[in-house]
């Protein structure tokens, strides 16, 4: 699909990947309807971009759908979805509170399915192109992790069902894979990244492939490309994923 012209909805726009992505594609002509909690960063990012801000916490029931009503009140088609807002948390899952796990499912997991059902109709009519920010975590399991991880794998699975079903549609599906990226992510899930090694990226890099996947059509993108590398291992030698992973974390 064109950017240019092309009218884009971007969930988690108020910060780090999403507000990347707005400038990325607001610098291609894309329309781009910025969504996310935080009014002043919206508003901030709006005047230097010119996007449109839709401000909505993901985390209430139907919030998702609400959402992208107003967005085609507004604009009366959106031609791309992309569904990046998350949240994580880092612990013992046996200290983890009932309302965490609930606020990660409903962030990463219920909001992108009500968004993508609110806005599939109209995609299917006129064309349009589903994308999906997923995680590391959730292709491999991280200990400490586990509601987030199990997030980002129902959204893996989701978007890789729904690729499956639309093959015939014109609306095409791509699912982004990031590893670690420099972003308040870590300090806001109470649990700062520690690790020497892989080094954050900076967020313009998924905005960068997040682009080129709507634009090629890409099914898959892991950011960097070498994560795909642990993924085949699991996948091949679950037994040797296993050793190395617990050896290296
Ligand atoms: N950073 C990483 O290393 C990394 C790695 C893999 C995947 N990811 C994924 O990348 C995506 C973007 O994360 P990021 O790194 O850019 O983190 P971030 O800087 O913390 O941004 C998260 C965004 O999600 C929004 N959000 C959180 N809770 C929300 C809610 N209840 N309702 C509406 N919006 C909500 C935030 O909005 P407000 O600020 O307005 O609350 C913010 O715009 C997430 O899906 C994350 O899981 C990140």
């Amino acid at each position: 699909m064109r950017l240019t012209g092309a009218v884009v909805l971007v969930t988690g726009a108020s910060s780090g990947i999403g507000a990347a992505v707005v400038r990325r594609l607001a610098l291609a002509g894309s329309q781009v309807v910025a969504a996310g909690r935080d009014t002043n960063r919206l508003a901030r990012l709006a005047a230097e971009t010119g996007a449109t801000t839709l401000p909505a916490d993901l985390s209430r029931p139907n919030a998702g759908r609400e959402l992208a009503e107003q967005a085609l009140a507004r604009y009366t088609r959106v031609d791309v979805l992309v569904n990046n807002a998350g949240v994580g948390w880092a612990g013992p899952f046996a200290g983890m509170a009932d309302s965490l796990a609930d606020e990660l499912l409903a962030v990463n997991l219920r909001a992108p399915i009500e968004l993508t059902r609110a806005l599939l109709p109209g995609m299917c009519h006129r064309g349009g192109h589903l994308v999906f920010v997923g995680s590391i975590a959730g292709r491999l399991g991280v200990g400490g992790e586990a509601v987030y991880a199990a997030s980002k794998a129902g959204l893996d699975a989701f978007a890789q069902s729904l690729r499956l079903e639309l093959t015939s549609r014109r609306v095409a599906v791509s699912t982004v894979v990031p590893g670690v990226v420099d972003t308040p992510f870590f300090a806001r899930r109470g649990q700062p990244y520690r690790r020497r090694r892989p080094r954050p990226l900076p967020p313009d890099r998924v905005a960068d492939a997040i682009a080129d996947a709507i634009v090629r059509d890409r099914a898959e993108v892991y950011v960097p490309r070498w994560l795909r590398v642990p993924v085949a291992v699991r996948g091949l030698l679950p037994a040797v994923y296993r050793r190395l992973a617990s050896r290296f974390g």
